[in-house]
């Protein structure tokens, strides 16, 4: 083959793989181990902790159960270990064009089994761990950051999470087609990681920051209908919410700092009353922090949304999915409750 000939065959590969696009997880290597995932053109059923997905391209209805872990992901046969408070890279793979969205990280524990059982995805309760948009030091996406590096690997602490099997659902967010007439809008790239965390961790998602997929997202997100060329990148709202909070398992609060975890301990020692009358109480000082805010919509809702709850929302995901909304409430209550003492102070 001549020089010039191999040039034209590369450019026609390369041209090939950008019209057929995108991308998917290809490795993940934590605790000293590299796991390779399946061949997505070609699975080949090898074991792997990397769930499969059927292609590179994206998922584009976020109301599809595939927005959980990908186009037709597949249970996949092992885990990998990882340290609670360690890293696991995530390498997507080579051709991956997009350099304008948002990376996002979420775990759920794997019902109670081994995550090579855990197959009904709309089982899973999800909580976010790690969120990338803009980088307020460069300016820049994230996302064009890492992959403007051919081959740089995403790379994600797992928090000191109590040990058990957890499935990452790590994502990437393009919104190159956003604005583009007749463009299929964001598209985004979910993609499973069957995890076994170890160690001596002990903290747990607070229910409230559970979440299901579906659901999770709207298509009329403003993280989703963000137009990059068209809208500054400093206003990009990552889609799903704020971090989860996380807490100890026992249900005090955590050393991560999170101004929820510390609320709820500044709360437990300065309201020991029932929760009821807690409630009560602290709809009113909501409606006062209100007017200084001007978030009355949320509050509003947080308001509906505790009157009723007559249990403590629970640490960790296992609630059903009315107490946590319950929880939702009270616990953004109990935050602002605290900011409305402090401004009283
Ligand atoms: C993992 O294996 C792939 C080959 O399958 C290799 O290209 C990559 O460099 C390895 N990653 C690490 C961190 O060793
Ligand atoms: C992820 O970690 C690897 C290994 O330490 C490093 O080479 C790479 O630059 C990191 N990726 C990012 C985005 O920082
Ligand atoms: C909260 O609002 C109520 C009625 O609007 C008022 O009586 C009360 O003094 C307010 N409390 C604070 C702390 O501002």
């Amino acid at each position: 083959m001549t020089f010039t000939s191999r040039a034209t065959l590369i450019s026609f590969l390369l041209l090939a793989s950008r019209v057929a696009a995108h991308g998917y997880v290809e490795w993940v290597f934590a605790n000293g181990r590299n796991y390779t995932g399946d061949n997505v053109d070609d699975p080949q059923g090898i074991p792997t902790p990397i769930r499969t997905v059927s292609g590179r391209g994206p998922v584009t209805d976020v109301t599809s159960q595939y927005i959980a872990c990908g186009n037709q992901a597949k249970v996949v046969s092992e885990e990998a270990l990882v340290d609670a408070g360690g890293t696991i890279e995530i390498r997507w793979s080579p051709s991956w064009p997009h350099n304008a969205g948002s990376m996002t990280a979420w775990m759920a524990e794997c019902g109670g089994s081994d995550c090579t059982k855990f197959d009904d995805l709309s089982q899973a309760q999800w909580f976010k761990v790690d969120e990338k948009g803009v980088d307020q030091a460069t300016g820049q996406w994230y996302l064009g950051e890492i992959f403007q590096h051919p081959g740089m690997p995403y790379n994600l602490t797992i928090p000191n999470l109590k040990a058990g099997h957890y499935l990452l659902r790590h994502e990437l967010i393009n919104l190159a087609l956003v604005a583009t007439p007749g463009g299929s809008g964001a598209e985004l790239y979910p993609q499973g990681i069957q995890l076994s965390v170890q160690g001596s961790g002990n903290l747990v998602p607070q229910s409230s920051d559970c979440v299901h997929f579906p659901r999770a997202y709207k298509a009329t997100d403003p993280g989703l209908t963000f137009a990059p060329g068209d809208q500054p990148k400093s206003q990009y709202q990552i889609p799903g919410g704020p971090l989860a909070k996380l807490v100890a398992a026992s249900g005090q609060s955590s050393e991560t700092g999170t101004t929820n975890a510390a609320s709820l301990t500044a709360l437990s020692t300065a309201s020991p009353s029932t929760l009821t009358d807690d409630d009560k109480q602290t709809s009113t000082i909501t409606s006062n922090s209100t007017t200084t805010t001007g978030d009355s919509s949320s509050t509003q809702t947080s308001i509906d949304g505790s009157t009723d709850a007559t249990s403590q929302p629970t640490d960790g995901c296992s609630g059903k999915s009315t107490k946590k909304r319950r929880g939702v409430a009270l616990s953004e209550i109990r935050g602002r409750t605290l900011r409305g003492r402090h401004v009283r102070v």
